[in-house]
């Protein structure tokens, strides 16, 4: 046991023998029980005699402390064995308390914060009953027409493992509310996220090594940080969904891994290999999914409904029941649900919306925006950015003085009377005195709310105009994949306009974005001056923009998933494969003309990508230093810089580590991330800062599947992002080399 967080994977003999003294008292038709996960709305009947008659095992989101112990109290004190509930809630970026959406968590690079805020997500889970938090989505994401791109940690392996760990110790701490512990649930195990163009639930064709590169290592990051269960997932991975997937389900994950904790399946993602059509019908889809490892049917009805009659029939080894229900009541005995199965009713008001989980989502909503243009509004003056607190201010867009919106997809038990829009944080930090003027201008959509003409007219009678667009929380998140990544409505028209009035007359325009994805924003990048990429920011969205807008804080987000320059570019991300053309170099001349890899009608690179974010002041990196030129292969890579602050302006910088290992038995991407720090620098203050990589970080799953690292020439960035920095060279040699 970790001294801060539970490690699930940890096995206890003591919990063993309890597990095995109650399993061989358990009825074949008990044990199909445990394997059961329903909803309130599951349609079978009253749950309470469900429950009673141990044909149930956990249940997932149930909103009320009082429901839940209701439910415990049948299960605990009514059913023959007593066995408690698992109580699973989607907790994806906070319960009341709601913070920025993962995908705008990440943005801000810091584990310690997301780590913080996923203990305070999970203290008020507790503190309402749940033992079991169905996240964090760690699922890699290169395609924004995806919507629950906005539910992850974005384009990079390495970040997203990073990121995953922060967040399984975050809800699996110790210490939370009523002495409960909470078992994390990494999802959607696996490669969910590489859909066929963006669409969800579609198929996912990727090779063993793409699998194993770039999709497991986030979820092999998660399990060793003690996670105690994983969600799988409702693609195919190349012909076999994950739910009937023996190799991803019992080779991966207890055969390499050799992770001991319970597999769940997604929501009816059992019954559904009927619509994917590995199963003539649900009997079947039974069987295949407990063949290949699924311990938990939720809310599909093939486990209840055939498991008992597959077993007496003989098409399913008893055994593999049990080793499953062991699994699911190991889980149980180490969440301490025998003992302490019900919650305090009052803890929840104790806890829902502590003042310092508030301040919490501030300080994460703040870190999390990304200034992605701070331009000059004519050569040599000062940035559009930050405003004047005494400037005359015209808010204009249909997110300036939105809540529900702000709150994001996924938003759990959040409220949008929690939320502080950004209209209410403009006047807080602009005070009561301020000239400040709002017109919503349009809607997110539709024809209603229509009002340009009172936009404008607010632009030109301000100093400066800060317009608040993007997506409702809805046209992000699951089921909800885009086409066309625009701003949605009148949107652009508004801006338009609104830029064309206060281009006249050499005002400031503010964009402040708020989306659950990368949008397409070349038109904006070139006739807007400031651009801030603010997501579905929570509770705190609105004072945390006013709070950048006005200066009180220095942005210092980067971006974690790549902005295309158009739809027809996707996917478009960093750590792409150099190709045999590629686009950088001089290509092969066939019939006059170069022939690479490169489109005839835009460029390959992305408007903003991969760790891109700007300051309000300045960073200057220096002086790179390859402490080891040479380095064996169990060795340290040791890389250094200077970074200074050559600004005005205090700031925090994410200093990135970037490698490239030029040749393999297997292509290898142009760019990788293998570290990064964040550092703060007053004005003219330098740091040198240092990364120490261990050699077995480089490697990857070469010709024969095995992963490892070779000999051989590497190149090295310290970099602001995955576009720019120092370049240095290293070179790996075998261990009796060096
Ligand atoms: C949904 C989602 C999953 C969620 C589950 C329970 O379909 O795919 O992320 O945890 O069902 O709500």
């Amino acid at each position: 046991m970790n001294d801060s967080h539970y490690d699930f994977n940890h096995l206890d003999p003591e919990i063993e023998a309890q597990v095995e003294t109650l399993l061989a008292r358990m009825t074949l038709e008990e044990k199909v029980g445990q394997m059961n996960q329903v909803s309130p709305h599951w349609g079978g009947g009253e749950l309470e005699d469900a429950v009673r008659r141990g044909e149930v095992g956990s249940v997932l989101n149930v909103w009320s402390v009082e429901r839940i112990n209701q439910l415990q109290r049948v299960a605990v004190e009514k059913s023959r064995l007593g066995i408690p509930l698992i109580v699973g809630t989607d907790v994806i970026h906070g319960y009341r308390t709601i913070f920025p959406i993962p995908l705008a968590e990440a943005s801000t690079w810091d584990p310690d914060l997301l780590e913080r805020a996923a203990r305070a997500a999970a203290d008020e889970a507790a503190a309402t009953g749940t033992d079991w938090i169905f996240a964090p989505m760690v699922d890699v994401a290169r395609d924004p027409r995806w919507g629950r791109i906005a539910e992850g940690a974005g384009e990079d392996p390495y970040l997203g493992s990073v990121l995953a760990r922060a967040r399984v110790r975050g809800f699996q701490s110790q210490g939370l509310a009523g002495g409960k512990k909470i078992v994390a649930c990494p999802k959607h195990y696996v490669a969910y996220g590489a859909a066929e163009g963006g669409k969800d639930y579609n198929t996912v064709d990727i090779s063993e090594r793409t699998l194993r590169d770039i999709y497991l290592p986030p979820f092999k990051a998660a399990l060793d940080e003690g996670a105690g269960s994983i969600m799988s997932s409702f693609n195919e991975i190349a012909g076999v969904p994950a739910s009937c997937n023996a190799f991803i389900l019992r080779q991966i994950l207890r055969e390499e891994f050799e992770w001991h904790g319970v597999v769940l399946s997604d929501y009816d993602a059992i019954g559904e290999l009927i619509q994917h059509g590995v199963a003539a019908d649900l009997k079947e889809a039974a069987r295949k999914a407990i063949l290949a490892g699924e311990d938990i049917d939720m809310m599909g009805h093939a486990f209840p409904k055939h498991l008992v009659e597959l077993v007496r029939e003989g098409q399913v080894p008893e055994a593999l029941i049990d080793a499953a229900v062991r699994r699911i009541l190991r889980l149980k005995f180490m969440l301490g649900i025998f003992e302490h199965p019900y919650t305090a009713e009052e803890l929840a008001s104790q806890v829902l919306l502590k003042p310092e989980y508030r301040d919490l989502a501030l300080e994460v909503a703040q870190k999390s925006i990304v200034l992605l243009k701070n331009a000059p509004l004519e050569d040599g003056g000062a940035p559009a950015l930050p405003l004047q607190s005494n400037a005359r201010i015209a808010l204009v867009g249909p997110l300036a003085d939105d809540r529900a919106e702000l709150l994001g997809c996924w938003a759990c038990a959040g409220r949008a009377e929690d939320v502080e829009t950004v209209l209410e944080g403009f006047r807080a930090v602009l005070g009561a005195g301020a000239d400040l003027t709002y017109v919503k201008g349009c809607a997110l959509e539709g024809d209603e709310d229509l009002d340009i003409e009172g936009a404008v007219a607010a632009a030109e009678a301000a100093d400066a105009a800060v317009v608040v667009l993007g997506e409702s929380a809805m046209m992000s998140g699951e089921a909800h994949s885009r086409a066309y990544l625009g701003l949605p409505g009148h949107q652009r028209a508004l801006l338009e306009a609104v830029v064309a009035a206060c281009a006249l007359e050499g005002k400031p325009v503010v964009v402040i974005l708020m989306s659950g994805r990368p949008l397409v924003l070349t038109w904006m990048k070139e006739h807007v001056p400031a651009i801030l990429q603010a997501w579905h920011g929570g509770i705190r969205a609105g004072r945390a923009v006013a709070d950048v807008v006005f200066g009180a804080v220095t942005p210092s987000g980067k971006l974690v998933a790549s902005f295309p320059r158009t739809e027809g570019q996707i996917p478009v991300y960093y750590a792409h494969k150099s190709t045999g053309r590629p686009v950088d170099e001089r290509g092969v001349i066939q019939f006059n003309r170069e022939h690479k890899s490169q489109y005839l009608d835009e460029s390959t690179l992305p408007l903003y990508g991969f760790g891109y974010g700007l300051s309000y002041t300045t960073f200057e990196y220096t002086d790179l230093a390859v402490q080891t030129p040479e380095v064996s292969m169990d060795g340290t890579l040791v890389v250094s810089a200077t970074v200074t602050n050559t600004g005005e302006r205090c700031g925090d910088e994410i200093v990135q580590l970037y490698i490239q290992d030029l040749v393999g038995e297997v292509t290898r991407p142009v760019r990788e991330l293998k570290g990064f720090q964040r550092i703060a620098l007053q004005p003219r203050e330098r740091q040198r800062v240092t990364f120490e990589v261990p050699v077995a970080n480089l490697g990857f799953h070469g010709l024969e599947m095995a992963y490892g690292v070779e000999v051989g020439n590497f190149k090295v960035w310290i970099a602001p992002h995955a576009y720019a920095g120092l370049e240095g060279r290293f070179t790996v040699v075998g261990s009796d080399e060096s």
